[in-house]
């Protein structure tokens, strides 16, 4: 993993000043790769796009388009799994496409689409499950965790992975980009894919997805214990005012060991100090760092600096937001028109599958 404590930032290889050259960091990672390669990933519009979504998945979904085929996906069938508003759906659909255009989706080069659109997922799906290993379903961890805190367990929830691997093999995605929580659901796609290769192959139909980083991030919640995540509420949205970030990143967790100001810091396991690599220039955090130390700088101070570098580098992602808004009906074309290109990749997908598996065709008049 690349980060699994709070100190996920702290870890050189994947530090980097802000997010802007975390951009451009993976964009060259992206760009030493000489073949094309196809890219699938998805998102959840469960609300609270954070930036745990967007340190471990979706800066690198907007770097790998540079150079790769991409399909970004916003998976509202994977979201039926928990408990939901009906009417709130649309509009989470919407403000998710409309949040992940104003991260640096471009339209143009990646095709963004919503999965319920394509009716091919839940068609692919049903098949992989005739396929998927139940005993390496039941052993997934995060059913293991969501179904500990749901009031009753349903199906979907348990066959999550299976629809999961069903959006990667209908693109025949090589890459998937994810954070570190989604590895163990690519594992399973993976095995699902030689487990259908084996009996449906030859030539293999699919290619084994590969995530993208083989350490990827953990960016933990404002707790400092458990994953940044929408269901948890420890998290900063990017949509969050400048005000609302102060407050929560004045109510972060800090350094444990450091009771009162006079007392040295230990920055490697303070989960502000962490997180400030992410943000901030590598001379800010050197200072901010060594000042915790030697005890000239208390946490509040830590604490701010974070918060103002945080506001800053969201602030053109929220300005972005605020322009696509103003623009009707465009975040729903480009929605309608990704979903007709997703659709027909999917359905080529789906054709050579039913083939494989020997449905019997649409139309083929048998002569019994
Ligand atoms: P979801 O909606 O929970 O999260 C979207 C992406 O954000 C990453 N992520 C994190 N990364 C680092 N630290 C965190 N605290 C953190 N929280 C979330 C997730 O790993 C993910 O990459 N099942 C998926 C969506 C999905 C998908 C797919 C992904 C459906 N089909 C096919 C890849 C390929 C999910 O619920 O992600």
């Amino acid at each position: 993993m690349r980060a699994v404590s709070i100190f996920c930032a702290m870890e050189q290889k994947n530090v980097s000043p802000a997010l802007s050259s975390l951009d451009q960091a993976t964009s060259a990672e992206a760009r030493s790769e000489s073949r094309r390669e196809t890219v699938f990933s998805g998102m959840q519009p469960s609300g609270g796009f954070h930036i745990g979504n967007y340190l471990g998945a979706v800066r690198d979904w907007v770097a790998l388009q540079e150079q790769h085929h991409c399909f970004y996906c916003i998976v509202d069938l994977h979201a039926l799994t928990q408990p939901y508003s009906p009417t709130e759906m649309p509009s989470r659909v919407l403000d998710m496409a409309v949040e992940l255009l104003a991260c640096g989706i471009d339209p143009e080069r990646s095709t963004l689409f919503v999965q319920s659109h394509v009716p091919e997922h839940t068609e692919l799906a049903w098949i992989l499950s005739t396929v998927a290993p139940f005993g390496e379903l039941s052993r997934m961890t995060q059913f293991k965790e969501k179904g500990d805190r749901a009031e009753y367990i349903n199906c979907g929830l348990f066959t999550y992975p299976v629809l999961m691997a069903a959006d990667i093999l209908l693109y025949k995605a090589t890459r998937v980009p994810v954070g570190e929580d989604q590895i163990q659901h690519l594992e399973l796609a993976r095995e699902i894919v030689r487990r259908f290769n084996a009996r449906f192959g030859e030539p293999a139909l699919f290619p084994e997805p590969l995530p993208l980083h083989r350490t990827p991030l953990r960016i933990m919640g404002l707790d400092g214990k458990t994953k940044m995540s929408k269901s948890l509420g420890n998290y900063v949205a990017i949509s969050d005012e400048p005000d609302v970030i102060r407050k929560k990143i004045g109510s972060a967790f800090t350094d444990e060991l450091r009771l009162r100001k006079k007392d040295p810091g230990h920055p490697e396991s303070c989960y502000v100090c962490g997180l400030e690599p992410f943000f901030m220039q590598p001379e800010q955090v050197t200072e901010l760092q060594e000042g915790c130390r030697s005890a000239r700088i208390g946490c509040v101070d830590s604490k701010r600096a974070l918060a103002e570098a945080m506001i800053a580098k969201l602030k053109p992602i929220q300005d972005r937001k605020a322009q696509l808004l103003s623009k009707p009906g465009f975040v729903e074309e480009v929605l309608r028109s990704g979903a007709a290109q997703a659709r027909k990749v999917a359905k080529a997908t789906v054709s050579e599958v039913r083939d494989r598996l020997g449905l019997f065709p649409m139309g083929h008049s048998a002569s019994v």
